[in-house]
């Protein structure tokens, strides 16, 4: 970590950790606006750049969702070096989430626990923020449903209509562990039907548009063998075009620090098994359908190990807190060059060489 990085993060770290994340969302928009913000480009290492899904990411490493969850700096993001951002979740209509405060540190651990409640502008709000981007990279609206809706199908369907003009990638998420019911769409049935009925509005925007952006799923790693099973099944005989996995755990046992708090549990401990839940399911759906890889990656090794599980593409939120922004280029550097000492010639090539490995491990939340 740079000297400015340090001093950056002493000053966060004294202030609550949701005021921390508003200053840095601020400044980050002031430098976004301004033609003076410091940054790299994204796209400096030509054997980091990969096609998923259709689209041509300049470097495979993305913001996981909740970091820009009203849209508000993307273009920031990718000026700090991400190859894409994805924004959200949003909600169709704007919410506060939970009483605060709902976003704690676990330092020694270099975690986070959140129960933020998807707390976001809404739809109007986050697409008014979208419709004023100046910057071009990729931007995937991550869509969710609303604490009160009493139809959390018909809030996705919503979602995938309001942003098609301007979405990259969509991705559903049924995994945050803060919004009462919504892992249950997870189960076999309500999976079903929620696929086919996304699928299907996908299909009928795309028939009279000249647009086709991608639907992603995000699972959580909070999953036994046989909710694997029905998962992958269901998402076989979907047209869905990739997963995002995972979202944050519900599992404690794998903390050094103890804490009482609830909600998802993010960062280096969710490293182990959101990796073993990718490489059972990569081995689960074989090796075409996309994966971004997202849980505890905080170092080039870490997005390497994330690769050769199964993932096609990452992403990390927590890292970022505790690291700060010189983190995305480090790993991407660090990437490139790993790549090139190899012998693999990119990122597809690296894909999955590790999934069996992966995959035999027993999941540390001691689910089976
Ligand atoms: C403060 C916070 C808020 C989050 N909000 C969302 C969200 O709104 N939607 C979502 O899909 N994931 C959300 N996540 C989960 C992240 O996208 C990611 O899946 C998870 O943090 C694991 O990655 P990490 O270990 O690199 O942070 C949130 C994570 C954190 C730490």
């Amino acid at each position: 970590m740079g000297l400015f990085s340090t001093i950056a993060r002493t000053t966060l770290f004294k202030m609550d950790a949701e005021n921390a994340h508003a200053l840095t969302i601020s400044g980050l928009k002031v430098a976004q606006g301004s033609t003076f913000m410091p940054g790299c480009s994204n796209d400096k290492y030509p054997q980091l750049r990969t096609n998923v899904a259709g689209l041509d990411f300049p470097n495979p490493l993305g913001m996981a969702a909740g970091f820009d969850k009203n849209g508000e700096v993307p273009d920031a993001l990718m000026k700090m070096g991400f190859g894409y951002a994805e924004i959200g979740t949003v909600t169709p209509k704007p919410q506060t989430g939970n009483p605060r405060p709902r976003i704690f540190r676990l330092i020694d651990d270099e975690a986070v626990i959140n129960r933020l409640g998807f707390n976001n502008k809404g739809h109007g709000g986050v697409l008014d923020n979208l419709n004023a981007r100046r910057g071009s990279g990729i931007v995937g609206v991550n869509i969710g449903a609303n604490k009160d809706s009493d139809d959390f199908i018909r809030d996705y369907e919503l979602g995938i209509k309001k942003f098609w003009p301007v979405a990259d990638y969509f991705t559903a998420n049924i995994s945050s562990p803060n919004t009462p019911g919504l892992r249950n769409l997870q189960a076999k049935e309500s999976l079903a039907h929620l696929l086919k009925h996304i699928c299907d509005v996908r299909d009928e925007l795309a028939a009279s548009s000249d647009r086709n952006p991608p639907l992603f799923l995000k699972i959580a790693p909070d999953l036994n063998e046989n909710e694997m099973d029905d998962i992958a099944e269901n998402v076989l005989a979907s047209t869905i075009d990739g997963l995002v996995i995972s979202n944050t755990t519900l599992a404690r046992n794998m903390l050094r620090e103890t804490t009482q708090e609830s909600g998802g549990l993010s960062g280096r401990p969710l490293f182990e098994i959101s990796t073993i839940v990718l490489a059972k399911m990569r081995q689960r759906l074989g090796g075409e359908l996309p994966i971004i890889g997202v849980g505890g990656i905080d170092s080039a090794q870490s997005a390497w190990e994330k690769i050769e599980a199964g993932a096609n593409l990452l992403q990390l939120y927590t890292a970022m807190i505790y690291q700060g922004p010189t983190l995305v280029n480090t790993i991407c550097s660090e990437l490139a060059d790993k790549l090139s000492t190899s012998g693999h010639a990119n990122i597809t090539a690296l894909s999955g060489t590790k999934t069996q490995q992966w995959a035999a491990k027993s999941l540390p939340s001691g689910l089976q």
